[in-house]
């Protein structure tokens, strides 16, 4: 197709952009590849080389002049198309020629900002979160980004760690679907074309399990359970086609993840055969020094690089010390042509050879934040609500005849619905709660009251040591509150609900509460939020509470004397549309826990999948158990409820025995036995009754959203790969073993819903 050159007008600039997607270039095939970075290789300088292992943060005339010199492959947090086209042209300069590629993180959307990934997670819906990512890859790639540091798909078992809020929860299974849904999202189905992001799963490998939940902290997981749990998500993510991985921070077993050789290198690339390259986190390879394993950074450089992270995030240590380390016969030069081979097969991959300047200024402006780009965030956050209490059909609401009290710091607030890592989303751009509700109720009939303030922990304080982008500028927190409205009161709170028929309450966490550096001793709700919300439950009026947080909070008074509440995450751009929508039932809430909800900290860590143990359950003492509190997780895994109800029945096993290498076909009924439409998720749990390791007692293998008018049933059916049923023996080979496996189709990790068992045979 010929692209014609046109005027700025609107049509123009959408033609503009079409003809961009249209000439997708197709990368040169693999051969055709590794022969031009073979020709490449024998024409580099050693401090050509190191260039491509080197990745500067931020867009500054040093990172521009040591790209016309060669001396840099990457930069970290240069954003904007007119910019990127000047960086890229400084490298075209250099001797080589050869390309920067530019990260960047987007971590749920660009501009468009998407419900946060624990919450992406919660809508149980790949299909749409691929989308969103998609989105966010068409966003970034505009505004000349061509690598993200995402999908983070660290999975954690402890929302006292903040960083829960960047991935997909608990389990391997849902972390895995959720890990190469965003991979196939941001890279499409061709790295090279223009709107597609390199995807960089992170943070390889553990990073979740820190101590204590205290972010950074030593990691301790047993290799069978390194490879049943942590692992599974990056490698569907390689599996998805992942260009690049990132190492993690935190050590691991004795071996920091950044100079991990089990992990990066007898895991990664020879189990798994990944081709693509790792970075590292940022300044993570000089923090081999504190964490004892290096004497200094030139040590910490050459134990980076030998463990498999090809290159350096902004420490400059690869910069500083590599020429010396090869020079002084400590490095091979093999291993430092083997890490440019794998950076510049990536650049490759790209496109970025054939097609360096993807980007222009006009599709900067028509690409970003569109009304349909706007509709797929909206879409998410609706799914991505879970709907925890309802007593008394409280909700949905009715939007005429009733006034409402919509009460809490968070209800006006704009950026906060942002969530933990914004990339270049604005607060001004956001449906605050208030907002959205207002939209949908007749004028005059909605009543405002912030009640108190939560002081805003500044984004920019928690994630600018190690080089995140800043927070979203506009309106935030209470002074710009306290700016519109004067200051709030429990007092003044309590007469608007007074005033009303119903209450909606938006609290939780500020959104700097939550992401890197954001651990927490306590869950309790941040300043006088418990205070206000008992204040106003005790006016009697029937309150809906509407939590807006990056983990689960401590709620137990809530859920006790609170009819109806809503895990509301950080949802975006489109918040106060989305929980609008799911308030008044024009969307029917479908979210489901992608982590268990402990009551109090001292539960944690509790997860579903967990081992039995030889004392399993009783009202007995001598059973596991505390004295003080109930074991059980106050809402579990999978757990959500909708505006429907829905019956589970008739489990069919519709292969009762089956190998090790056979197949695994299950099918249920679910019905709706409520009065309105609605989608339910139906889970496939399995369970090893005996195995060589001690079994979980429930894993999830499958998952269907199904929607169901009332009174209608569905079959869902299931189909499992018997060989993916088993686990690692005594001597970490994988086994199938043969024996009885119960299996349940549910709808949550807790329930019976409709039971049965199968047989694994040997032939
Ligand atoms: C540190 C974070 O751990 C990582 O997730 C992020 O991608 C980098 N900084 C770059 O901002």
């Amino acid at each position: 197709m010929i692209c014609f050159s046109f005027r700025r007008t609107a049509v123009a600039v959408m033609l503009l952009a079409a003809c961009a997607a249209l000439a997708a270039p197709q990368p040169p095939n693999n051969q055709e590849i590794e022969r031009r970075i073979d020709a490449l290789l024998r024409q580099m300088t050693l401090q050509e080389k190191i260039g491509q292992l080197v990745q500067y943060n931020g867009d500054t005339p040093e990172a521009a002049a040591q790209a016309k010199a060669g001396r840099v492959g990457s930069l970290l947090n240069a954003t904007g198309a007119d910019r990127i086209t000047e960086l890229q042209r400084a490298a075209e300069q250099s001797r080589l020629k050869i390309p920067l590629i530019f990260g960047y993180d987007v971590i749920h959307g660009y501009r468009t900002i998407f419900p946060v990934p624990l919450a992406g997670a919660a809508s149980f819906d790949p299909t749409l979160v691929e989308q969103s990512e998609r989105v966010a890859a068409k966003e970034a790639t505009a505004a000349g980004v061509k690598w993200t540091f995402a999908p983070m798909v660290d999975i954690a078992r402890d929302p006292r760690w903040g960083r829960i809020v960047e991935g997909a929860g608990e389990d391997p299974y849902l972390g895995s679907a959720m890990a190469a849904a965003r991979v196939r999202g941001f890279q499409g189905t061709n790295m090279a074309d223009p709107q597609s992001l390199v995807a960089c799963a992170k943070h390889f490998v553990g990073y979740g399990a820190a101590e204590g939940g205290r972010d950074y902290n030593s990691t301790e997981i047993p290799e069978d359970t390194l490879r049943e749990i942590y692992l599974p998500p990056f490698h569907a993510a390689v599996q998805a086609g992942a260009g690049t991985l990132m190492s993690g921070f935190q050590d691991l077993n004795d071996v920091p993840a950044s100079a991990n050789y089990h992990t990066l290198t007898e895991i990664l690339r020879k189990e798994w055969h990944f081709d693509g390259f790792v970075v590292s986190d940022y300044d993570s390879i000089h923090e081999l020094v504190p964490h004892g394993i290096a004497a200094d950074d030139q040590q910490a450089a050459l134990q980076a690089l030998t463990a498999g992270v090809e290159m350096d995030m902004a420490d400059g240590l690869y910069e500083k010390y590599l020429a010396e380390l090869v020079q002084s016969r400590k490095l091979p030069m093999s291993t430092v042509d083997e890490a440019v081979r794998r950076v510049l097969r990536i650049k490759f991959r790209a496109g970025l050879f054939e097609r360096p300047f993807y980007t222009n200024a006009a599709r900067e402006r028509s690409d970003i934040l569109t009304p349909e780009n706007r509709q797929v965030a909206r879409r998410l956050a609706e799914e991505s609500l879970v709907l925890l209490k309802n007593d008394n059909h409280l909700l949905p609401l009715p939007k005429n005849g009733k006034r409402i009290a919509v009460i809490g710091p968070l209800a006006s607030d704009q950026a906060n619905q942002l969530g933990s890592w914004v990339g270049r989303g604005q607060a001004a751009d956001v449906i605050s709660p208030l907002q959205g509700i207002e939209a949908q109720m007749p004028q005059g009939s909605v009543l405002h009251a912030r009640g108190v303030d939560i002081s805003s922990l500044q984004a920019q304080e928690v994630s600018g040591a190690t080089g995140a982008a800043p927070a979203p500028t506009g309106a935030t927190g209470a002074a710009a509150a306290e700016r519109e409205n004067g200051p709030a009161t429990i007092e003044g709170a309590v007469q608007v609900a007074q005033q009303a028929d119903v209450v909606v309450m938006f609290l939780g966490e500020p959104a700097g509460m939550t992401g890197e550096a954001s651990s927490r001793a306590f869950l309790d709700f941040p300043g006088k939020q418990e205070q206000l919300l008992e204040a106003v439950v005790a006016t009697g009026k029937p309150v809906v509470l509407v939590l807006e947080s990056g983990r689960p909070l401590d709620i137990r008074w809530a859920a006790e004397h609170v009819p109806a509440i809503i895990q509301a995450w950080y949802p975006g751009t489109e918040a106060g549309n989305a929980i609008a929508d799911v308030l008044f039932g024009d969307a029917s809430p479908s979210g489901r826990m992608p982590i268990s909800w402990p009551r109090s900290v001292g539960q944690i860590p509790v997860y579903y999948n967990h081992k039995s143990t030889g004392r399993p359950s009783s009202n007995d003492r001598w059973h596991t158990g505390y004295l003080d509190e109930s074991k059980e997780p106050l809402f579990a895994f999978g757990f959500g409820l909708s505006y429907t109800t829905f019956s589970y029945s008739n489990l069919r096993v519709l292969s009762p025995q089956v190998t090790a290498a056979g197949t695994l076909r299950v099918e249920a009924t679910v019905q709706n036995t409520g009065q309105l439409a609605g989608t339910e998720v139906a889970q496939l749990y399995v369970h090893d009754r005996v195995a060589p390791r001690s079994p979980r007692v429930r894993e999830l293998q499958g998952f269907q959203r199904v929607t169901l008018q009332p009174g209608e049933s569905k079959s869902v059916d299931f189909t499992v790969n018997a060989h993916d049923l088993g686990s690692f023996d005594t001597n970490m080979r994988w086994v199938v073993p043969p024996g009885t496996f119960d299996v349940w189709i549910t709808p949550n990790a807790a329930a019976e819903g409709a039971a049965g068992t199968f047989q694994v045979v040997a032939k």
